[in-house]
């Protein structure tokens, strides 16, 4: 597609003799659309040049030669040249792109750049809850999205499947196992017993003696441990590919924590080389202090590993096996601390210096129920597979009340149910906490999923009775001048940018509000102009605009984890 921007910044280049980046950087995107659709700031080249910003921008005007049919106009305006996009030349670009193809919007700028992604991680024989919703729909989406843009993205679901609380649960299970059936909601009864052994160990030292054997013994390899290990670990795997299979989320490696047994002494080692592994009253720490952090806790005193430990290992490991450019870990803010301390220490361990800086925590708020936080502890949790399951349930209430004949009610109320939650979830920037309330998310007015689906939806049932898209060459472009389409064409035009913005924040809110001003674009379109109409060109014309819109929502939903029904 035409890069108008480079050719502006090629052209004021020429003229002043500066580098193209440079001039690149200054220019703008005005706010209001009648300061032109570019803007480049002349003061900023005062110093430079020696001349005032007015003498600049008059020189630049006269001299500057970008034919009539790229940009139509250039005025100044205080010191700015504002630039206007040649309309017609901009909707021939867009509806060329984006009718031509699926994948509209797709590059490979990304190609050669490995981009490494940790994200959902539950950790077993625990409730897969509401606080786990985050990271996988935000990690899903980045997924997609560095993926599009022709990265090589390993997408890692970093099991929380090790520690001292298996030693717990494999002597809870070894004295009462057989009163419970685990295949009716084993992870329920997993909790059950747990908490069950883990009252007696409050009374019975000797109990809790025994556990912390398990746990050892778990770690050597002992037959019994490892095989009630493995069983409550596939156990709870089945119950959170239910999750996964409802939100259509896939991981490339499952390597949790487990996998890293074997690989923790080596980190020691290498810290311990390093000369800044101490003794701190029996445990092994390195000390932060000059960081303002509190020390990274990597042996404890009974010579157990830790949680930290553990990331190290993975990054030794990640660095090798994915040669990444970027490592992400996708957690809620509290583990801030941690991802501070395991990035320090991972400097220590001798890798390229390019690891070390690609290691990035995307963090984000919680999820708070209107009633307060949602958290193991206070019994207040909410299953995030019931909760999938009751916003579908009520997606159905809605499908049922407003279009009661509709076909395939089923698979659509799946699509809007979770594509709310989905879209919800994505919708605000991810450090802030979200409030979840059933009424807004599933809402079809506002700034919601389900209002995207219904906008597709409405594109395609229009474009079903004009009968059809028609072709190309029966359009023409001087009906899309006006503002409301232009307004469409010039959002449809940043898609690609949006996308790369979403990689440079980790962001993918950038590309949800994104979505929302094509719909309202269009829905303002749509209330603006007649689409089935007498004069056909025209007809056609709006269909072919219709068409782009439709599949370029359908396209960044899918990016960020949502389907579209055909019809709602
Ligand atoms: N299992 C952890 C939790 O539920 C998240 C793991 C995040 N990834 C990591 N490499 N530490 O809080």
């Amino acid at each position: 597609m035409i890069n108008f921007k480079n050719i502006i910044a090629e052209e004021i280049s020429k003229i002043t003799n500066i580098e193209i980046n440079e001039i690149s950087k200054f220019i703008e995107v005005p706010k209001e659309s009648e300061n032109g659709d570019y803007a480049f700031p002349c003061f900023k080249l005062a110093k430079t040049l020696k001349k005032s910003p007015n003498l600049i921008a008059d020189d630049l005007k006269l001299n500057i030669n970008i034919p009539e049919n790229i940009i139509e106009k250039i005025e100044v305006v205080g010191g700015y040249l504002n630039f206007f996009i040649n309309k017609e030349t901009l909707a021939t670009e867009i509806l060329s792109e984006v009718t031509k193809t699926e994948n509209y919007g797709k590059s490979n700028i990304g190609e050669g750049k490995n981009i490494v992604i940790d994200y959902s991680s539950p950790n077993i024989a625990k409730t897969f809850h509401i606080g786990h919703l985050r990271t996988t729909v935000i990690g899903a989406a980045l997924y997609n999205i560095y993926k599009y843009l022709g990265y090589n993205v390993t997408g890692i679901n970093h099991i929380g499947d090790y520690g001292t609380q298996f030693g717990k649960l494999i002597e809870g299970y070894k004295r009462w196992g057989s009163e419970y059936n685990l295949d009716e909601n084993p992870i329920e009864k997993l909790t059950e017993i747990y908490v069950r052994i883990s009252n007696l160990c409050k009374e019975d030292e000797n109990v809790l003696e025994e556990c912390r054997n398990n746990f050892k013994k778990l770690e050597d390899g002992d037959k019994e441990c490892v095989e009630l290990w493995t069983k409550f670990k596939d156990l709870s795997l089945k119950e959170f590919q239910k999750v996964y299979d409802i939100l259509g989320i896939k991981f490339d490696s499952w390597n949790g924590e487990a996998f890293y047994t074997d690989k923790m002494q080596e980190v020691i080692d290498l810290l311990q080389k390093s000369g800044k592994l101490i003794e701190s009253q029996g445990a092994r720490i390195i000390d932060l202090e000059e960081y303002g952090m509190a020390p990274c806790l990597i042996q404890k005193s009974n010579g157990s590993s830790t949680y930290a430990t553990r990331d190290l290992a993975a990054i030794l490991y990640r660095a090798r096996t994915y040669d990444y450019d970027k490592a992400l870990y996708v957690t809620s803010y509290e583990q801030t601390l941690h991802f501070k301390q395991v990035f320090q220490v991972a400097k220590l361990l001798g890798l390229d210096k390019k690891y070390t800086d690609g290691l990035e925590h995307i963090s984000y708020g919680m999820v708070l129920l209107e009633t307060g936080k949602m958290s193991t502890r206070d019994g207040n949790v909410v299953k995030l597979e019931d909760l999938l399951n009751e916003a579908i349930e009520r997606a159905k209430e809605i499908i049922n009340e407003k279009n009661p004949k509709l076909k395939n009610k089923d698979e659509i109320a799946k699509k809007v149910g979770v594509g709310a939650v989905v879209f919800n979830d994505l919708s605000n920037s991810r450090v802030k906490d979200e409030i979840f309330n059933w009424d807004r998310i599933l809402s079809f007015q506002g700034e919601t999923g389900p209002y995207l689906q219904y906008t597709y939806v409405r594109t395609k049932s229009i474009i079903e009775k004009a009968g059809g898209l028609p072709s190309f060459e029966n359009i023409d472009k001087k009906y899309l001048l006006e503002d409301s389409a232009n307004k469409i064409l010039k959002i449809l035009y940043n898609f690609e940018k949006t996308l790369i913005q979403v990689t440079e924040k980790n962001e993918p809110c950038i590309l949800s509000r994104y979505l929302i001003d094509l719909a309202k674009a269009y829905s303002n379109f749509y209330n603006e102009n007649q689409i089935i109409t007498e004069d056909k060109k025209i007809q056609n014309t709006r269909i072919f605009l219709t068409y782009a819109t439709g599949n370029v929502l359908k396209i960044g939903a899918k990016l960020l984890g949502m389907e579209m029904p055909d019809r709602m």
